[in-house]
């Protein structure tokens, strides 16, 4: 079986973050989004990995180049647009070729691999299965309605009245029929081929579609908060080890990651936190689910469950929290300006100002 992973697209939820660069390519717990995807594919047993790309492929192939360091053998695909999931589909045709194959979507977080659902697959074939979770908000998500008997009858994308709280997660198996079906739909009212719509060609065809309900956890990385979330989440299982250094004024409080030729001094780290490479934070506070990237300098400031990405420096500033700081920010204090609180109250108001 192979695999087919959806890298291209353009990122506009994540913007300006992934405005020059690829949203697979975010780090959480300062590993890309895409790696532990391809992790979880080569865990599952599969070797033969199509990646598809568009304008941010040359950021994509220096990541992950042949794949062989995955244990994988990456082909790139290049899509000249994007022009929906269903159409990286209808590009992959040839080097999917007939078999059956498995669709990951390259911003999608799952924790807890996907080998068993690609065992289930191989062992019990159909023209597809989908993979669902409960959702708080199906409205952001292709959804699926079941019938009486827990067979999906309809899917949608993106409904403003979803027929039910299960989110089709970005993890399908398929059959080679999926082919013919994303020849035959029309671009939806995005410009899309949806795959939610191949999906339903399937079913209006009466071919076979499964579906498993899953209740791991599970992101899509659309957006800053979900990227948060999915950190927090690698940051709650982090390993404690420090290889950088570390100076007799700096107190580490519960799990902490220092990568080496990380330097820290005069700071208190509450763990879960990730510092990378070659950091250097000084006179300042790392709070819980902050990942620090390689090459960052922090200093006399506070940060707490957040990203900040390589390269970037900040400086006297504090508290920043639940923020995602891209690639080489510098983030200053303004110069002084008098704090002022500036009211139209009605009569007989009560205020409470901090
Ligand atoms: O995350 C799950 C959701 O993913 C599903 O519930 C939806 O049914 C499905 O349509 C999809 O929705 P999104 O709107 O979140 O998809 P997005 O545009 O974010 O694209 C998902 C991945 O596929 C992302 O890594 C970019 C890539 N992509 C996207 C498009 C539109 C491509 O490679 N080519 C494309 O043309």
């Amino acid at each position: 079986m192979k695999a087919l992973v959806l890298s291209g697209g353009s990122g506009t939820r994540l913007r300006p973050i992934t405005h020059t660069s690829a949203k697979q390519l975010v780090p959480v717990g300062n590993k890309p989004v895409l790696f532990y995807g391809l992790e979880a594919i080569a865990e599952a047993g599969i070797t033969e990995v199509g990646i598809v790309v568009g304008e941010t492929e040359a950021e994509i192939r220096r990541a992950v180049g042949d794949g062989s360091r995955f244990g994988l053998r990456v082909t790139y695909l290049r899509q000249e647009a994007p022009l929906g999931l269903a159409h990286g589909v209808l590009i992959a045709r040839d080097f999917l070729g007939g078999e059956d194959f498995l669709l990951f979507l390259g911003d999608n977080f799952i924790v807890g691999g996907i080998a068993d659902i690609v065992a289930g697959f191989r062992a019990n074939p159909a023209d597809a299965r989908l993979l669902l979770t409960e959702v708080p908000d199906p409205g952001r998500f292709g959804v699926a309605e079941l019938g009486p008997d827990g067979r999906i009858v309809g899917i949608e994308e993106k409904p403003q009245r979803p027929k039910s709280d299960l989110a089709l997660v970005g993890v399908y198996l398929f059959g080679p029929a999926i082919h013919r079906a994303v020849r035959a739909i029309a671009p939806s009212a995005r410009g899309e081929l949806e795959i939610s719509d191949a999906v339903q060609w399937l079913l209006d065809a009466g071919l076979d579609v499964r579906s498993t309900v899953i209740t791991g956890y599970w992101k899509d990385t659309g957006n800053v908060d979900d990227m948060l979330e999915a950190n927090r989440t690698v940051l709650e299982g982090l390993e404690h080890g420090v290889e950088g250094e570390v100076d007799g004024a700096t107190e580490i409080i519960g799990r902490v990651r220092i990568a080496s030729g990380a330097i820290v001094k005069g700071t208190r780290i509450v763990g879960p936190a990730i510092i990378g490479t070659g950091a250097r934070i000084v006179d300042s506070y790392i709070g819980p689910f902050t990942s620090i990237g390689d090459g960052v300098r922090v200093e006399d400031s506070e940060i707490e469950y957040s990203i900040v990405l390589d390269g970037s420096t900040i400086q006297g500033v504090r508290p920043i929290e639940a923020s995602l700081v891209g690639r080489a920010v510098e983030v200053t204090p303004a110069a002084r300006t008098r704090a002022a609180h500036r009211l139209v109250l009605g009569d007989y108001s009560r205020v409470r100002i901090a």
